[in-house]
């Protein structure tokens, strides 16, 4: 019986490869992690901090979500709120006013399927989940007319679903919504 030769070069030869992984597993993690530190600190990304629940049975005819109270709308101390629902498929309003340099405060739901949005190349962004409210706050520094697509796949319609948001200087906006209870640029 010969007993298998100890051999000193294909030891060597394994635990070269098996270095070469660890260095480049490694490499994935840092550069994995350096990913959401950059993400979290340069963009702000906004992670999901709570839970709000709203009853979708009733969210046409009582409460935040009735079709007069979405849009967005000022209160007495300055705070801007927009308001909208989603379902398949499109948002309402269709085109949503927001003042520049301004903090916003988000709140949304959906009625039916997922959906979600984001705001052109902003940070604004978050999933509508129904039976959920979707809150978050942000601002908006470029003036001009953005586009907000649906980015949850929610059905056949999902690549026709989108709204507009419209940025105006803290100037216009405030001519504008003088007046106004719930503000939205959808053609009337
Ligand atoms: Cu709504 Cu995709």
């Amino acid at each position: 019986m010969n007993a298998v030769p100890h051999d000193h070069a294909a030891e060597a030869v394994a635990e070269g490869a098996e270095r070469r992984w660890a260095i480049v597993v490694g490499a994935i993690l840092l550069l994995l992690v350096a990913m959401m530190v950059v993400t979290g600190v340069h963009w702000a990304a906004m992670p999901p901090s709570r839970v709000e629940t709203v009853d979708i049975k009733t969210l046409h005819i009582a409460g935040e979500f009735v079709e007069s109270n979405l849009g967005t709308a000022v209160d007495a101390d300055g705070k801007v709120t927009v308001r909208l629902v989603a379902q398949q498929y499109s948002f309402q309003p269709q085109c949503l006013v927001v003042p520049a340099d301004t903090p916003v405060t988000f709140r949304a739901t959906s009625t039916d399927a997922i959906h979600g949005f984001v705001i052109g190349t902003t940070n604004a962004n978050t999933m509508l989940v129904p039976g959920f409210v979707s809150t978050f706050t942000t601002s908006f520094h470029q003036p001009g007319m953005a586009l907000m697509p649906c980015h949850e796949y929610c059905g056949t319609g999902h690549e026709a679903m989108w709204a507009h948001v419209l940025v105006l200087s803290q100037d216009d906006f405030r001519a504008r919504a003088r007046g106004v209870e719930r503000l939205s640029c959808v053609p009337r």
